[in-house]
């Protein structure tokens, strides 16, 4: 069944790294998000108080979820966006799960007659040496995109970096940061209209949150 037609908000929220940070900015905004619920392996939550069913997503699925209505809002990487580009309204910069998004080497790093790049994010990678007139193979990975130029099978990759950590402790070098990343509120199109009012009163205390926030840091 369709979220839009559901009289509850059904939120598409990404599991794993975002999560933390999403529902603490939730909470602080007043809804009652149980502690519990960040240890659960429940795929669907209702919490009828706040009027809302949280839909436990893989963070690469949520704008999918968001475009087709199952969700009529969606917390998601500004990283996963660029590469879905899913029609969806991109709402509110929630200035969470900062990093950025970046070509990665060897320090000892040399252009080669076929370089080959290695990413998560196919399109993002292939749109960033398109414009720059560099043709490369891009090769898509799943995870643990660093063992990639370590093990000979790309020169470069395009990944996120957060702390550096990764990086350091494999001897790979940041070449250049492409954009940074925070995690945004994405609504269905139907769906910002038909509750605009319940989405817009969530932006309202959400915004509220974020700038006495950044205020404070
Ligand atoms: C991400 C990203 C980097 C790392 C960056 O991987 O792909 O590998 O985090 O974080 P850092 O700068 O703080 O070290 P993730 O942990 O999501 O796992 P993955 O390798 O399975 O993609």
């Amino acid at each position: 069944m369709s979220g839009i037609g559901s009289d509850l908000l059904k939120v598409a929220m990404p599991k794993g790294r975002i999560y933390k940070q999403a529902s603490k900015l939730f909470r602080e905004a007043g809804l009652p998000i149980p502690s519990d619920f960040d240890d659960t392996r429940k795929l669907i939550i209702e919490l009828p108080e706040a009027g809302m069913e949280f839909i436990m997503a893989k963070p690469v699925d949520v704008p999918t979820y968001v475009e087709y209505g199952v969700a009529d809002i969606g917390i998601v990487g500004k990283d996963v966006l660029m590469e879905e580009n899913k029609d969806v309204y991109e709402l509110l910069d929630l200035g969470i799960a900062k990093c950025r998004m970046s070509v990665i080497g060897l320090a000892d790093w040399k252009p080669t007659i076929h370089p080959r790049v290695a990413t998560k994010y196919p399109n993002v990678a292939s749109a960033y040496f398109r414009e720059r007139g560099q043709q490369v193979e891009v090769i898509k990975l799943n995870g643990s995109i660093e063992l990639a130029p370590l093990i000979g099978l790309a020169d470069r990759i395009v990944d996120m970096v957060e702390t550096g950590q990764t990086l350091r402790e494999n001897g790979l070098v940041e070449m250049e940061s492409i954009f940074g990343i925070t995690s945004r509120l994405i609504a269905n199109r139907v769906s910002y209209r038909l509750k605009n009012d319940r989405i817009q009163s969530l932006c309202d205390r959400l915004q509220e949150i974020i700038v006495s926030n950044q205020a404070l840091n």
